[in-house]
């Protein structure tokens, strides 16, 4: 499981199914007539647990068990919340840090429409704590997001990038690039 970033042109906008709401109102008053309500619930308990259980490993295991695709040695920090609606749509690569607090949004409902679309995050990424992640964004392998950021574009590989939203970010030489 790597990415280089979305290379593959077009951008998170282009990754995007839309569809228009299915009634008069909002279209998340409709939910229920784009997901089950078993699935919903499912993944409700499961997104609850694995946000208070300490277990690395079980947390993985949580995931996996709802679809999404988690590579190994990836850390859920406490809190963390994939999408409630459609977690298969999200991928973390191996040996991946996804901080505190952080959402991973693999939908979203709007007035008029409501979108999907996957999440792709690559091997050895840092996700701060806090951060929102939206439909259809890649993150290259080894990128670095600061904590607090909106991550609504994608993030080439090796990039750190921060802030709401997220700007590429001078930061002079990360710790995993010292000099021996
Ligand atoms: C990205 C990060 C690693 C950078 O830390 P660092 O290497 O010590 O670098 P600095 O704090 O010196 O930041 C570098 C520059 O980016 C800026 N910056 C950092 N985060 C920013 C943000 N969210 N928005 C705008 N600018 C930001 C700093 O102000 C600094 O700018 P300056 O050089 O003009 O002063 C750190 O800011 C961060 O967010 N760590 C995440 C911690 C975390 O949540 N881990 C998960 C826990 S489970």
């Amino acid at each position: 499981m790597t990415t280089n970033g979305g290379s593959s042109g077009g951008g998170r906008q282009a990754r995007l199914t839309i569809t228009p709401s299915v009634g008069d109102y909002n279209s998340l008053v409709y939910w229920y007539k784009t997901v089950s309500a078993v699935k919903a619930t499912r993944n409700g308990f499961v997104i609850m647990l694995a946000r208070h259980v300490p277990s690395l490993a079980f947390k993985r295991w949580l995931y996996r068990t709802i679809g999404m695709k988690v590579g190994n040695h990836v850390s859920f920090a406490w809190h963390v919340t994939p999408d409630l609606f459609f977690p298969e749509l999200i991928t973390v690569g191996d040996n991946t840090i996804v901080g505190y607090n952080t959402t991973i949004l693999a939908h979203e409902y709007l007035l008029h429409e409501w979108r999907t679309g996957v999440v792709q995050i690559g091997a050895n990424v840092t996700i701060g704590a806090n951060c929102t992640i939206l439909p259809g964004v890649v993150i290259g392998d080894g990128a670095v997001i600061s904590a607090m950021s909106l991550v609504n574009k994608d993030v080439p590989a090796g990039a750190t990038v921060g802030g709401v939203p997220i700007r590429p970010l001078s930061v002079s030489k990360r710790p995993d690039q010292q000099d021996d």
